[in-house]
């Protein structure tokens, strides 16, 4: 497999915090990549530095299917096909969840009229789940449906990878299991993508490869099986005493 991403020493810091330090790793394309870490490890610094969104890094390389996005702007980067969700919700509250999708569409979508796009936004919601809730106001739905409206407005970009940013968080066991289902028939569906997780479930049934973050730093990376039972990666996780139960 050839790789969509190729990520090659990023770094970011805030003041004298290193939230990434020399941050290399590849994602293949038609993988799933997980990302575990503690808290504070630096995995969303990670999205916003690779996505622009709200900052770059200090340093490094980003290539997407074979271009440069060095010199891109966030608007260019989400164009050459890199889309996030944020660990938080960020859709318009005040907004329609169909009128979400819309405003997130590429102009293109409107060549032939609002029709073809209001038609476009019916079946992105349908496809995540939402067809039923296309009217209602995005404050008014649950936590697990701004999830997927999140994940349906990125999809609106039609990116080639997708970057999920505890796209589980709050969410109740059976809705665990349907966006581990959402995550698998979107990558079936071509895309390429990366997860960061603390429901480390999600991470070993979705992920192809899993890598560990600590400080900043690539801690382990391999197999899910293998990765969540590396005696550096629970003592990062628990502490050393837990490691040496
Ligand atoms: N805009 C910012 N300004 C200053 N410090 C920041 C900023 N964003 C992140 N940090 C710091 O960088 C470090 C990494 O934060 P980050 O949010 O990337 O961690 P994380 O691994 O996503 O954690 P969590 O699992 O809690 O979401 C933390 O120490 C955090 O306080
Ligand atoms: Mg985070």
């Amino acid at each position: 497999m050839t790789d969509i991403l190729v990520v090659r020493g990023m770094s970011k810091s805030f003041g004298a915090l290193k939230a990434i330090r020399g941050l290399s790793f590849s994602l293949a394309h038609g993988e799933i990549l997980g990302i575990a870490g503690p808290n504070g490890s630096g995995k969303s610094t990670l999205f916003n530095i690779l996505t622009r969104i709200p900052f770059g890094p200090d340093a490094g390389e980003l290539v997407l299917d074979g271009k440069s996005l060095d010199r891109m702007s966030p608007r260019q980067i989400v164009q050459a096909g890199l889309a996030r969700i944020f660990q938080t919700e960020t859709d318009f509250e005040t907004l329609s969840v169909l009128e979400n999708i819309l405003v997130a569409m590429p102009d293109e979508d409107f060549r032939h009229g609002r029709r073809d796009a209001e038609k476009r936004a019916a079946d992105l919601l349908a496809y995540v789940g939402l067809r039923d809730q296309a009217d209602r106001p995005a404050s008014e739905i649950t936590v697990y449906d701004r999830k997927k409206l999140m994940i349906a407005t990125a999809l609106a970009c039609r990116p080639k990878v997708l970057l999920l940013d505890e796209p589980a968080a709050g969410l109740s066991p059976p809705e665990v299991t349907e966006m581990i289902e959402l995550i698998r028939r979107i990558n079936a569906d071509g895309l390429s993508i990366i997860v960061i997780e603390h429901i480390i479930s999600l991470l070993v049934s979705v992920s192809n490869r899993l890598l560990v973050l600590n400080f900043g730093e690539l801690l382990a990376e391999g197999a899910p099986k293998d990765v969540i039972r590396d005696r550096r990666v629970i003592e990062a996780y628990l502490g050393t005493a837990a490691a040496n139960v």
